[in-house]
């Protein structure tokens, strides 16, 4: 089925998932039906839309082309490309997999099963001489996947910094500049329909490693694991932070990095301290950006909107044009590049500068105690901040940034500050880039 097929005849489409994004792309094959036929030199034929409830109607799908029976669209002789959008691992992958084996090329913007098995999938489809092509599973409508795979293809990728989960961004920047507190800014959020009832996947940044995992393949030519990246979620965060990260100049955002150095891949997603003038700094609410570093290019930003039935359905429709047209031009897919295991360092191993909020007694000496502990582990302090003292309780906050220290080192001295006397609580402990 890869290959060309007659003169002028349509492309048969078929979905599975008729959801957001499926009603997104629904509505943009019906709008721009001329318009694509004419960008591939032939019609798309949407042919069958699987969903679970087959019985309720959805616009843009014939009461006749929806079914409740995978089965229904492999069977169909004239799908040429299947688009997968009901989203989850299962039975999405096996759906992925057998459409594949069966000469289909595939679409999807499932961001869980390319994370977990994006390489087994690309190669399955290059045993069968077919495409399977993944641009809206990371950024949503911004253009990441492509330009990664093949614009910056010349450049030594070293690293790859996104923000790439829009509720997380949105109740970040409520917190940044309306001083909400995290659950005020959640609740908000659930109002707008910016974040699920349950919203585990994206507050604890399992959703931003799935994406990290897919642009780790695509930048560096490797394996993740979404299980082999550093996570940190942002439900510990206080109003307390954002004051005083502000005061050193700094917000706070939800950054997914993968890095590599010395040959080995550092890999996270965790809160984050970053400058307001740093480009990442200042992309706000749902925005999503993804900022790639390379030795020929230096840095690129793309940033836009990382999710929504509209920005998803021009990534997910641009991926299948660029299969219809290769249908129609005869031209059999490009063999896939080769990943290979990353070697992913260990959390302690892997270094950055730190912010961390302190609760003390309000005594002479304390501050002398707390640098020993860090000096001890070769961290050095780059500021110390008193920011609020409570005259009843007789404590104070300190705020300390440390210059770039590993892992490992600053859990040994946190391990220390937690037994002296004089503190009361570890407040937080944060990243910051740079
Ligand atoms: N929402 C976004 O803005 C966005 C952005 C980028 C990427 N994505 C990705 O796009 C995918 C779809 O997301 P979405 O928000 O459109 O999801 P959604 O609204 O939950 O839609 C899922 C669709 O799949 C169908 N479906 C689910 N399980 C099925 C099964 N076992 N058999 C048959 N049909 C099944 C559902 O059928 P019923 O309608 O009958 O329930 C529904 O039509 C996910 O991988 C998501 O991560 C979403």
């Amino acid at each position: 089925m890869s290959e060309a097929s007659e003169p002028m005849e349509p492309i048969g489409v078929s979905l599975l998932g008729a959801g957001n994004v499926g009603a997104g792309v629904l509505a943009a094959l019906q709008r721009g039906a001329e318009r694509y036929a004419a960008r591939v030199g032939r019609p798309l034929e949407l042919r069958r839309v699987l969903v679970r409830a087959r019985a309720r109607p959805r616009a843009g799908a014939p009461a006749g082309a929806l079914t409740d029976r995978f089965e229904d669209v492999l069977e169909d002789e004239r799908t040429q490309i299947v688009v997968e959008l009901m989203g989850g691992e299962h039975p999405a992958r096996e759906y992925i997999a057998r459409a594949l084996a069966s000469g289909r090329h595939v679409v999807t913007a499932n961001k869980e099963v390319m994370a977990k098995c994006g390489p087994e999938l690309l190669e399955l489809a290059s045993e069968h001489g077919v495409r399977l092509l993944y641009e809206a599973s990371v950024g949503g409508g911004i253009p990441i996947v492509r330009p990664l795979g093949r614009d910056l293809l010349a450049n030594e990728i070293t690293a790859v910094t996104a923000i790439i989960n829009g509720t997380t961004n949105y109740v970040l920047t409520a917190m940044t500049y309306e001083g909400s507190d995290y659950a005020e800014a959640l609740a908000e959020a659930q109002r707008l329909g910016y974040a699920e009832p349950d919203p585990t996947d994206d507050v604890e940044g399992i959703d931003a490693a799935y994406k990290l995992a897919i642009l780790c393949g695509l930048a560096f030519h490797v394996t993740v694991s979404p299980d082999d990246i550093a996570r940190q979620g942002i439900s510990g965060l206080s109003a307390r932070d954002f004051r005083y990260a502000d005061e050193l100049g700094y917000t706070i955002k939800l950054l997914a990095s993968g890095r590599l150095v010395d040959g080995a891949l550092d890999v996270s997603v965790r809160p984050t301290l970053i400058a307001y003038e740093e480009p990442l700094g200042k992309v706000d609410g749902v925005l999503n950006a993804v900022q790639v570093e390379g030795d020929l290019v230096g840095r690129v930003l793309f940033e836009g909107p990382g999710a929504g039935p509209k920005p998803t359905a021009s990534a997910v429709l641009a991926d299948v044009l660029d299969v219809a047209r290769d249908v129609v031009a005869g031209r059999g897919p490009l063999e896939a590049i080769r990943y290979r295991k990353a070697v992913v360092r260990p959390p302690s191993e892997q270094e950055s500068r730190y912010y961390m909020r302190v609760t003390v007694a309000d005594r002479a000496g304390v501050l002398a105690k707390i640098a020993g502990a860090l000096g001890d582990n070769d961290i050095s302090i780059a500021s110390v901040v008193q920011f609020e003292v409570d005259e009843d309780a007789r404590t104070a906050e300190l705020v300390i940034t440390t210059h770039k220290a590993r892992g490992g080192r600053l859990d040994a001295a946190l391990a220390t500050i937690r037994e002296l006397d004089e503190v009361v609580e570890i407040g937080s402990v944060l990243q910051m880039a740079g």
